[in-house]
């Protein structure tokens, strides 16, 4: 690997089944950096646990992700695929940031502010310690970009300033990394409310597209999909709706949403509904199938952690002695 090259890293979190907006939102996305950048993505298990998690259920989720990484086309040959609960250093050095991290600071968070209205009974520490285990995920690696959504500004601001007092309080030791904020990142709302992110704890089963739903599923579901009765079809903010179905298609199609609209102007919704599912199926239909087929691979799919983890080690390692040193650490 080449080390002049720039550091990209992700990591995603195990919370719930996966839908197109897993897909579309984050790890789609990720596949451009892996050959121009040295790249990390990995599986948030211990971010997960903030909130309830179902053991059993974490752990087929984390292979999950990991074989929609593969399954999007992320090679372990260029990119560094790891579990996070697998190298050890991430809560080390967690462990040292929290020394330098501001309980006000944190308290602010919107998404800590958020969760903790949610779940009352389970305020726990690590919901309020989330925003400095991500910055060490990210720190420990010299990171220079981070793609991440538009809702993590905040925890990357942090890890921004953290990276800024280390560096200050000791001397020199991190990289003081970016956020890549994608447009298209963490845009798929739900097909019922199109003012909410899709996501499977959605209590209507309509409102999302799973990763693994099959053809009819999908094509019902687009064609219930929430629009408007403006009859006009246009990409705008008053036809949330309508304007989350065309990100969709050009997510899927890059297609630019300006040629869609071009192309669909003066036909009904529903010709684009159904347009819309057969361009999700093509698309999606080739990448269920290596998703399945990596998943049903078990030595395949642990070789492919391990190895990531041995790879992350190396790395991680580098970082964390600099830093266990630094503070006063002995040998
Ligand atoms: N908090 C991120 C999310 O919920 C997941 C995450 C954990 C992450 N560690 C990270 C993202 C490090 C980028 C970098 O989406």
């Amino acid at each position: 690997m080449n080390d002049n090259k720039k550091v990209v890293l992700s990591l995603v979190q195990p919370s719930g089944e996966l839908t197109i907006g897993n897909y579309l939102g984050a790890i789609k996305n990720f596949k451009k950096f892996q050959d121009q950048y040295k790249c990390y993505f990995a599986v948030a298990d211990m971010h997960s646990i903030t909130v309830p998690q179902v053991p059993k259920d974490l752990r087929r989720r984390t292979k999950e992700v990991l074989a929609l990484f593969l399954a999007s086309g992320l090679d372990p040959e260029k990119s560094t695929l790891f579990i996070q609960s697998q190298v050890e250093e991430h809560v080390q050095l967690a462990w040292v940031l929290d020394s330098i991290s501001y309980m006000g600071q944190l308290s602010r968070m919107t998404q800590f502010k958020q969760k903790s209205q949610k779940s009352e009974e389970n305020l726990n520490a690590a919901l309020f310690t989330y925003p400095v285990l991500m910055a060490a995920d990210i720190l420990l690696y010299q990171t220079d970009l981070v793609p991440v959504g538009e809702d993590q500004t905040q925890h990357m601001e942090l890890a921004r300033d953290l990276a800024i007092r280390f560096n200050h309080k000791y001397s020199d030791t991190f990289k003081i990394p970016e956020a890549f904020i994608d447009k298209e990142m963490g845009k798929i709302y739900s097909l019922k409310n199109p003012e909410i992110k899709m996501s499977k704890s959605d209590p209507d089963k309509n409102s999302y597209i799973l990763l693994i739903d099959d053809e009819n599923t999908i094509k019902k579901k687009i064609r219930g999909a929430v629009t408007d009765d403006c009859r006009n079809f246009a990409y705008s903010d008053e036809q949330k709706g309508l304007k989350n179905l065309i990100n969709i298609y050009h997510s899927f199609t890059k297609k630019p949403i300006d040629d869609i609209v071009r192309e669909y102007s003066g036909e009904n919704y529903s010709t684009f509904k159904d347009d819309l599912g057969i361009v999700i199926c093509e698309n999606l239909l080739p990448i269920q199938k290596k998703y399945n087929e990596i998943l049903s691979d078990k030595n395949y799919l642990e070789k492919i952690y391990n190895e990531g983890r041995q790879k992350a080690k190396y790395e991680a390692r580098k970082t964390l002695s600099k830093v266990y040193r630094k503070v006063g650490f002995l040998k």
